[in-house]
């Protein structure tokens, strides 16, 4: 066994065993317990876990319930997010707001959210402090990467600069949060915090760029909707690079696709026809590796000062994802 799945199933266990499926109202903690229950790949726990230990030298499941905390938090934007996004699949599984509805997923999310603030400073009330000023501050850069998203999917001059400044926030922002509140918690330096931090924000972008590339060119057993970006006229940097390197004629195209309202499904493969003919796949994987070699020169400098190799491993693992 690999020491990520075994940190993934020491999560899965921690996360069931706090019995949320239990409580009542079962309206609200039933959709709870059923996004939980999912095959979630848990990347955000296992960082912060592995973040801990490299600063600290201890075990990293001593970080379980931090870790654990940021699971529930990136579960509870995922129900928000699935809202509005209007995503009829997540993990394989009908959405919480297709089998309940809207009003369920919005107040279940925010239960989550709010237990996930219980379980931050749990077991480190010395830095209770730091890890709440770290962690709302993450929460508040995701809110508004979120809006940027959704304002961007209306604007019709958005730029590649403006989509990585939209997922910095949006999903960068945690994986650098995760490896932030794991060197709080390890008691590291400010240098090194910042370090770290900088990492996880590269793995972050080189994260959702691969997400951006799945939607569109799915992997087998990708458990979402192909193309829910290209029908939600979601500004990924697929579609910027392709507006960008167009011919007049395929710009036009691309221009009547965004403005098509009806036949999604001939919009998905329309839309997917122009970026194969621009290479777009190639072009977005060689950005992907750029961010992950920023994320392999910070590790490289992390290695000579704390024992980032756990670290580093796994951001290989990340790298190689196909899910
Ligand atoms: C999905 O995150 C949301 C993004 C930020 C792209 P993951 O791909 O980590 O989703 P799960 O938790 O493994 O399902
Ligand atoms: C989601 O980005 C980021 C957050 C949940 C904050 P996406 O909207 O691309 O994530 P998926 O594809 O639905 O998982
Ligand atoms: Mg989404
Ligand atoms: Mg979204
Ligand atoms: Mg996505």
């Amino acid at each position: 066994m690999t020491e990520k799945t075994s940190l993934k199933s020491l999560v899965d266990q921690h996360i069931q065993s706090l019995n949320l499926a239990e409580r009542e109202p079962v309206n609200l903690y039933g959709p709870i317990d059923y996004i939980l229950s999912l095959k979630g790949k848990r990347i955000r726990p296992i960082l912060t876990m592995l973040a801990y230990q490299s600063v600290s030298g201890d075990l990293p499941q001593k970080a379980l319930n931090l870790g654990s905390a940021i699971e529930l938090f990136h579960n509870f934007t995922l129900l928000h997010d699935d809202i509005m996004d209007k995503a009829p699949v997540r993990r394989g599984k009908p959405t919480v707001h297709t089998i309940w509805d809207n009003n369920v997923a919005i107040l279940s999310g925010d239960a989550l959210f709010a237990y996930s603030m219980e379980l931050v400073v749990k077991e480190f009330p010395n830095h209770a402090a730091a890890l709440i000023q770290e962690y709302t501050q993450t929460c508040l850069e995701v809110c508004e990467g979120q809006m940027e998203d959704m304002d961007l999917a209306e604007n019709d001059s958005a730029t590649i600069p403006q989509y990585i400044q939209m997922i910095r926030k949006k999903t960068a922002a945690l994986l650098g949060g995760c490896m932030s509140m794991g060197a709080i918690a390890g008691n590291a330096s400010e240098d090194i915090r910042i370090k770290m931090k900088t990492f996880g924000e590269s793995v972050g972008i080189a994260f959702q760029l691969q997400d951006d590339l799945m939607d569109a060119f799915p992997p087998e057993g990708f458990g979402k909707q192909v193309g829910g970006d290209i029908i939600e006229n979601k500004k990924t940097f697929l579609l910027l690079k392709a507006q960008e390197i167009a011919n007049p004629e395929q710009k036009e195209k691309i221009e009547n696709l965004l403005n098509q309202k009806d036949n999604p499904e001939e919009k998905v493969r329309e839309m997917l026809d122009i970026f194969e003919v621009l290479n777009i796949r190639e072009l977005t994987a060689q950005l992907i590796e750029e961010y992950i070699q920023k994320a392999r020169e910070l590790s490289k400098e992390l290695s000579r000062e704390i024992q980032f190799e756990p670290v580093a491993a796994f951001l290989q693992e990340i790298a190689n994802r196909k899910l």
